[in-house]
C-alpha cells in the first residue's frame, strides 16, 4: 500500500456493533481517497479490538491499536495520530454520530486553503443538532462559552470531536497537550502558540444507534480539569486544585457549624470545634472520593478503611501545618504569611499522602483492568 493521504483515527470503547457499519460507511464516503483507518481501542470488555481485526480482510486499510491498562479518549486519539505517516489526519467517533460523508469536503478544504485544521461543526450553515434534548443542547452551549475563553478563537463548535488536521500542525503542539479527558480538539487549540488557521464544515449530528455514550459526570469533571490545567499552564496538577477547593469549602462549613452549635445548641466552644472538625473531615473525604479521585473512587466497604487512613493522614497534616506555621512565625514573619505557609505544607501533605494511600492511583488502575479482562467474554 502506498502512503495514505488521509488517516482516519477512530477511538473506541465498547463499540463492537458500530465497527462494521462504520467501516462500510467510510469506504463509501472516501471511495476516491487513499486513506487508512486506525482504530484505537482501550482493551474494551466487549472485545471491540478483536472484532475489528476480523474486519481487516474486507478492509485491508484498517489497523488496530489495542491499548492495555489505559483509558481516555484524548490520549487514544493522540496515540492513533502518532502512529500514522499520513499528511492529513481525521478524528471521528465510532458511533456514527459524526457524518463521515463530509470528510472529502473537509479534506479538500484543508488542502486548497492550506489550513491547520478543519472542524466538523454542528452549528454552521448546513449543520444541526439533529433531534437532541434541550439539556444536551444547553450543555453544549455552556461548554462553548467556557472554551472560547481558553482557546481565544471564535469557533461555532469548539466541543467537536470531529476534525481533520495537518500533521505539521499536530507536531507543533503534540508535546504540550494535556491529553486528559474528552476534549482533544480544545486541548489542541488551547495549546497552539500562534494563531491557528481554522476552517469549519457543517454537518448534522446523528443519534447513536448501538451502545451507550461514555459522556457522564466524570467527563464533565475531566473537562473542568482540562480547562484548569490549561489555565495553570500545567505547572500544578489540576486535581490538587480541586482538592484545595474542597478544602476551602470545608473551612466555610467548619466555621458555620461552630457558630450554629454555640449559638443555637448551646455547646461549648471545644465541643463545637471537635464536632465541626469531624463533620468536615467526613464531608471532605466523601467529596474527594466523588470528585477529585472519581476515576478510582472507593465504594461499599472499602470506604471505611479509606476513611480511617484519610482521617489519620489529615491529622498528621494538621500537625505539620501548625508546626510549620509556628516556626515561620517564630522568625517574626507576619502571622498571615506564617499561617499560609502552614496551610500550603499541610495541604500538599494531605493531597500527596491521601492520593497515594487512600486512592492509590496506580495499583487500583491495574486491578481494575485485570478484573475487566477476567470478566470479558471471548468472541
Ligand atoms: N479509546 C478510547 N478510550 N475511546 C473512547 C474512550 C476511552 O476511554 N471513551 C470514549 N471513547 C470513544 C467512544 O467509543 C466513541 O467512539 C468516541 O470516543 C466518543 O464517545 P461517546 O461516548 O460517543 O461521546 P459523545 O457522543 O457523548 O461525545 C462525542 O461527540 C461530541 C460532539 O462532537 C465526543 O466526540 C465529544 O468530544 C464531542 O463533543
Ligand atoms: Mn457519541
Amino acid at each position: 500500500m502506498s502512503q495514505p493521504e488521509l488517516a482516519v483515527i477512530v477511538p473506541t470503547y465498547n463499540e463492537r456493533e458500530n465497527i462494521r457499519p462504520l467501516l462500510d460507511l467510510l469506504a463509501r464516503a472516501l471511495a476516491g481517497v487513499n486513506y487508512e483507518v486506525v482504530i484505537v481501542d482501550d482493551d474494551s470488555p466487549d472485545q471491540t479490538a478483536t472484532f475489528a481485526w476480523t474486519q481487516t480482510t474486507a478492509h485491508p486499510n484498517v489497523r488496530v491499536i489495542q491499548r492495555i491498562n489505559r483509558r481516555g479518549l484524548s490520549s487514544a486519539c493522540v496515540e492513533g495520530m502518532m502512529s500514522t505517516s499520513a499528511p492529513y489526519i481525521a478524528v471521528i467517533d465510532a458511533d456514527m454520530q459524526h457524518d463521515e460523508s463530509v470528510l472529502p469536503k473537509m479534506l479538500a478544504k484543508i488542502k486548497t486553503e492550506a489550513l491547520d485544521i478543519v472542524i466538523g461543526s454542528r452549528h454552521v450553515e448546513g449543520g444541526g443538532m439533529g433531534e437532541f434534548s434541550k439539556a444536551r443542547v444547553w450543555l453544549s452551549n455552556m461548554g462553548k462559552a467556557l472554551s472560547r475563553a481558553v482557546c481565544r478563537a471564535d469557533l461555532s463548535d469548539p466541543m467537536s470531536g470531529f476534525f481533520v488536521l495537518d500533521r505539521r500542525f499536530l507536531m507543533e503542539v503534540v508535546r504540550s497537550l494535556s491529553a486528559t479527558g474528552f476534549k482533544i480538539l480544545l486541548d489542541i487549540l488551547a495549546t497552539a502558540r500562534r494563531p491557528v488557521k481554522i476552517g469549519e464544515v457543517g454537518y448534522t449530528f446523528r443519534t447513536r444507534q448501538f451502545g451507550a455514550s461514555k459522556l457522564d459526570i466524570v467527563v464533565f469533571i475531566e473537562y473542568a480539569q482540562l480547562l484548569l490545567d490549561k489555565a495553570l499552564g500545567g505547572l500544578i496538577p489540576a486535581s490538587y486544585v480541586v482538592f484545595c477547593f474542597i478544602g476551602a469549602l470545608g473551612f466555610g462549613l467548619h466555621i458555620s457549624i461552630v457558630r450554629l452549635m454555640i449559638a443555637s445548641a448551646g455547646w461549648s466552644f471545644g465541643q463545637a470545634q471537635w464536632m465541626a472538625g469531624f463533620v468536615v473531615m467526613t464531608v471532605n473525604f466523601l467529596l474527594n472520593n466523588q470528585l477529585t479521585f472519581r476515576s478510582q473512587r472507593l465504594r461499599g466497604w472499602s470506604l471505611l478503611p479509606g476513611y480511617a487512613v484519610f482521617c489519620l493522614a489529615c491529622l498528621v497534616g494538621l500537625y505539620l501545618n501548625v508546626a510549620v506555621a509556628e516556626s515561620v512565625r517564630a522568625a517574626s514573619v507576619w502571622w498571615l504569611w506564617a499561617s499560609l505557609a502552614g496551610l500550603v505544607v499541610g495541604s500538599v501533605w494531605n493531597y500527596g499522602v491521601t492520593s497515594l494511600f487512600v486512592w492509590n492511583v496506580a495499583r487500583r488502575r491495574l486491578l481494575k483492568a485485570e478484573k475487566a479482562r477476567e470478566q470479558s467474554v471471548q468472541p
